[in-house]
């Protein structure tokens, strides 16, 4: 019998003396694009997202639209700047679409701002109510790697669709969900010899705790190399990896993104589901492109993780890979870049008992790279 796959769902927290930030799960995550409009367009279309608020000229939002998508439990903001200069311009300026906040669940908004600056964390948003009809949200945030943000956001005496003044957007293109359900993770790239340092800033201003690291000997090619540690908040819904760069005979595929993204960044958000087969599927029909190993990883795969329950042949033809730990077996797959900077991609994840991130695919994940940095002349 095997685990629930949702078993990241852990829906006991067990409030302790050390968990001084407890966190609820991932509110939202909020990426600046060029064009917001035709962004939401791809998310809606190409994975499933739904409409659901909209914050713009319309709803007295001066300097920005912003277009918030949800799946499950996965909520996407797009923004985009309506004028010529201003801090949104230069970071797409700067970093191309990315990753701007990962906005955390809390309970005590302010609380959670007091906890991490006091622990060193730096602020970038005082805790502030916003109000309207539906209710108030507290908010705060601090910095974290380059310019990335966390907020945190109390949001239990507030009952409209989104945060105060978004109003509902309802289209009456709606492509089908795909069947993604939650962030399992996000991970983070950083400088060179900086992983260390932003695993300290988690465990220290956030209270994370360290579950897995690997060397460059478990992630190395013949080109390429990086470090890893995933940092975990205290129950488990949080997991944050940090990549750095290591030397290799090339450029790791860490140092490109630094190198277009212009400094660390989100990586990759990985998008959990409960049937990878039908998920991946769907994506693939509506244009996804996603990395691919040799066919000849097939052949061996089995010998290395034993039984599973999906038959092989499906996972072979959509290219999903296979991983195993002492708690059971996990089924991935990763996108191809969703930019033209060869900076964020995603991840489609489906555990089954497994709590670790397919250390076993690393050599033939990074080999699948190399051979598409190769064809961008960066490697
Ligand atoms: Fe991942």
């Amino acid at each position: 019998m095997k685990t629930d796959n949702n078993s990241l769902e852990i829906e006991k927290i067990v409030p302790s003396a050390e968990d001084f930030l407890p966190l609820l799960g991932t509110d939202y995550v909020e990426i600046y694009v060029g064009n917001a409009k035709q962004a939401a367009h791809f998310y809606q279309t190409a994975y499933g997202f739904q409409p659901l608020a909209y914050a713009g000229l319309e709803t007295g939002m001066a300097d920005r639209a912003s277009y918030v998508l949800r799946q499950d439990r996965i909520t996407i903001v797009l923004t985009s700047p309506l004028n010529s200069d201003g801090p949104i311009n230069e970071h797409i300026n700067k970093h191309g679409d990315g990753v701007k906040v990962v906005a955390l669940w809390v309970d005590d908004a302010a609380k959670s701002w007091e906890e991490t600056t006091s622990r060193g964390g730096e602020s970038c948003l005082k805790p502030e109510v916003l109000s309207d009809k539906d209710g108030e949200i507290v908010r705060s945030g601090i910095h974290t790697y380059g310019e990335t943000l966390h907020y945190f956001i109390e949001r239990k005496n507030y009952n409209g669709i989104f945060l105060p003044g978004y109003q509902a957007w309802n289209p009456t293109y709606k492509p089908a969900p795909v069947g993604l359900k939650y962030v399992d993770h996000m991970v983070g790239n950083v400088g060179w010899n900086e992983m260390n340092k932003w695993c300290e800033f988690y465990a220290k201003v956030m209270g994370f705790a360290q579950l897995v690291s690997f060397d460059d000997k478990d992630i190395s090619t013949e080109y390429t190399a990086l470090m890893s540690k995933v940092m975990s908040n205290g129950n488990g819904r949080i997991k944050f990896p940090i990549n750095e760069p290591a030397e290799g005979r090339k450029k790791s595929q860490i140092e490109e993104y630094i190198d277009f993204y212009n400094g660390a960044g989100v990586q990759h958000m990985a998008l959990a589901t409960d049937n990878i087969i039908e998920t991946v599927t769907a994506l693939q029909n509506r244009g996804v492109e996603f990395l691919r190993v040799p066919a000849s990883y097939y052949e061996t795969v089995l010998d290395r993780v034993g039984e599973i329950d999906e038959e092989l042949e499906p996972l072979s033809e959509l290219g999903i890979l296979i991983d195993k730990d002492d708690e059971g077996y996990l089924l991935q797959i990763f996108t191809k870049p969703i930019l033209d900077r060869p900076t964020m991609f995603f991840e489609i994840i489906q555990r089954k008992g497994a709590q670790s991130f397919g250390k076993g695919n690393f050599k033939a994940l990074f080999e699948a790279i190399e051979r598409e940095q190769e064809l961008r002349g960066t490697l």
